[in-house]
């Protein structure tokens, strides 16, 4: 199979993520690096061995056929526009967009182009959640009724070099965190009906704690702890809590209750991970993985996926519209808090299909 010409923009933290994992998707070569400081691009491209050019060098060669993009949040739409009007079908970082309606319009682009658009998080094609997920379809625990979802910390500047964008518009621990569970809430249970939320900002300035800009504050913009509930269209009622103002806890990442037992699902922020399965009353006991990409970072897996399904023209899993639905669900608990009401869920994806580990292609 032909390999497919990969450009990444944006050479910050996730990025060596993401050029490691991808030398191990045969199917990808990475041909050029960029980032609006040339000397991002730079670094990275000498550690990785791949050519930095400018963001307008690498959108104009024709041998990029996808766009990477791991700029931050609040330029994923801008740059994923840029992209898609050079030809280029785009993978990006997650969220899709900072807002809805700005998102929405990046879908539409890529749609009236005929270019594919995928986004982040591609965790949940690790065997941990695709275990999960054929555990769920086999019945393991009957009909899901219910389930809850966590994700708590402190917050990203006790070890983030430059954390400031998790505090501004397109920030928040809804927007960060949130795309890893709700993705994988609807790749186990469907789309999502509507939701209720309530948010809280517990202060006004965070203090950076590690590397050069260490002791320096950066403005909290947004909410920094979510809290709320997704009714799924299956009847499904999940809890879900993001939260960069907690400073310990002991929730397990998701656990889904259903009529004959309950499941344990590993962190949505990780390929692998413990998966626990009791039925009805009986104990918890631990279920194995029985998948590839359970360790490790596979980072670019839903990349690999996307230029398999470019060669063939079958759908690929991690898709602009999943992130679509995913965003309006992330948006929706901030809206319904504002206005004291549920929010509905207009968009409808399908669930992706179960990936077979052994053959990427199909
Ligand atoms: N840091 C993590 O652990 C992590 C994990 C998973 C996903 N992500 C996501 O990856 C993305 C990047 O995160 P990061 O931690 O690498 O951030 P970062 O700030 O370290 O890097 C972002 C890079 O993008 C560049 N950039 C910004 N706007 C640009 C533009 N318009 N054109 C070209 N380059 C531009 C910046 O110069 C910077 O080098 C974010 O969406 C984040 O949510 C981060």
């Amino acid at each position: 199979m032909d390999r497919v010409g990969v450009g990444v923009i944006g050479c910050g933290f996730i990025s060596a993520a993401y050029l490691t994992a991808a030398r191990s998707f045969p199917i990808l070569d990475v041909r050029a690096v960029a980032d609006r400081e040339p000397a991002a691009a730079r670094a990275r491209g000498t550690e990785f061995g791949v050519p930095a050019r400018s963001v307008e060098d690498l959108l104009a060669d024709p041998a990029i056929e996808i766009i990477v993009n791991l700029t931050v949040p609040a330029a994923h739409v801008e740059v994923g526009l840029r992209a898609v009007a050079a030809g280029k079908h785009v993978h990006s970082e997650k969220p899709l967009g900072v807002e809805v309606a700005q998102a929405r319009k990046l879908v539409e682009a890529a749609e009236a182009a005929g270019v594919r658009l995928g986004c982040a998080p591609d965790t949940f094609l690790g065997g941990g959640h695709q275990t999960a997920r054929m555990l769920l379809d086999a019945g393991a625990i009957g009909r899901p009724l219910a389930g809850t979802a966590f994700w708590m910390g402190p917050g990203h500047e006790r070890w983030h070099p430059n954390p400031g964008f998790y505090y501004q518009r397109g920030g928040g621990p809804m927007l960060d965190m949130g795309p890893y569970y709700v993705t994988d809430l609807v790749n186990l249970l469907g789309p999502v009906r509507r939701v209720a939320g309530v948010t809280a900002r517990a202060r006004d300035t965070r203090q950076v704690m590690s590397g050069p800009l260490a002791g320096s504050t950066v403005p909290v913009e947004v909410a920094t702890h979510v809290a709320g509930t997704c009714e799924f269209v299956s009847g499904a009622v999940v809890t879900v809590v993001m939260s960069f103002d907690v400073a310990r806890h002991r929730h397990r990442p998701i656990e889904l209750y259903g009529t004959d037992g309950a499941l344990a699902v590993p962190d949505p922020n990780r390929f692998g991970g413990r998966i626990e399965l009791a039925a009805a009353a009986d104990d918890w006991h631990e279920v194995p993985t029985e998948h590839g990409f359970t360790d490790g970072d596979h980072r670019g897996i839903g990349v690999a996926d996307l230029a398999y399904a470019l060669r063939s023209g079958r759908p690929h899993r991690a898709s602009g519209a999943l992130a679509l639905h995913v965003l309006e669900v992330l948006e929706a608990f901030g809206r319904s808090s504002e206005s004291g009401t549920h929010v509905d869920i207009v968009s409808r994806v399908e669930r992706p299909a179960v990936m077979d580990p052994d053959r990427l292609e199909v």
